[in-house]
């Protein structure tokens, strides 16, 4: 009796041991698996798009300056024609603002000035306001590529 109540014991053990056997199997597979999923997977970084359509050209008044605060970039229509020029300040990267009453883009964090083309009138920015590639889709709409910096103007 004694010998039959300490096999039953022996097997619970033994069973009990084949289940947390398992289980750390289980575990380790399921951790190998996960790591080869994502050693196989690409490791792709999903960037915006450096080009956009920036609308119709009718939407822009002679003599006008629009921000496009999602591009961080100035659509400035002049008296010869259209211009993409960069938000982003050439001193240390800050956004400008458009200032109507002073008719300029400031930075305001150090004061750099630039007249409605980008160039420097003031301040410790080392360059003019870049401007990008501009042109026109052929559905008639301002398509700016911010990837081709430019000296450049769409005359339409
Ligand atoms: S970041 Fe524009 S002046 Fe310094």
């Amino acid at each position: 009796m004694a010998e039959t109540q300490e096999q039953t014991v022996d097997e619970g053990r033994r069973d009990f041991l084949n289940e947390v056997a398992a289980g750390a199997l289980a575990i380790a597979g399921l951790g190998a698996a996960v790591v080869t999923w994502q050693y196989l997977s690409p490791n792709v970084l999903f960037e915006p798009s450096t080009t956009f359509r920036a609308g119709s050209p009718d939407l822009f008044p002679v003599n006008s300056v629009t921000y496009l605060q999602d591009q961080q970039v100035y659509i400035v229509r002049a008296t010869d024609g259209f211009y993409a020029v960069s938000a982003v300040c050439t001193h240390l990267g800050c956004i400008t603002q458009w200032k109507p009453e002073a008719n300029q883009i400031g930075c305001p964090f150090h004061g750099s000035k630039f007249t409605t083309l980008g160039n420097k009138l003031d301040g410790p920015a080392p360059r003019p306001l870049p401007h990008f590639l501009i042109t026109l889709t052929p559905d008639g709409d301002l398509l700016v590529d911010k990837l081709q910096t430019v000296k450049h103007v769409l005359r339409v």
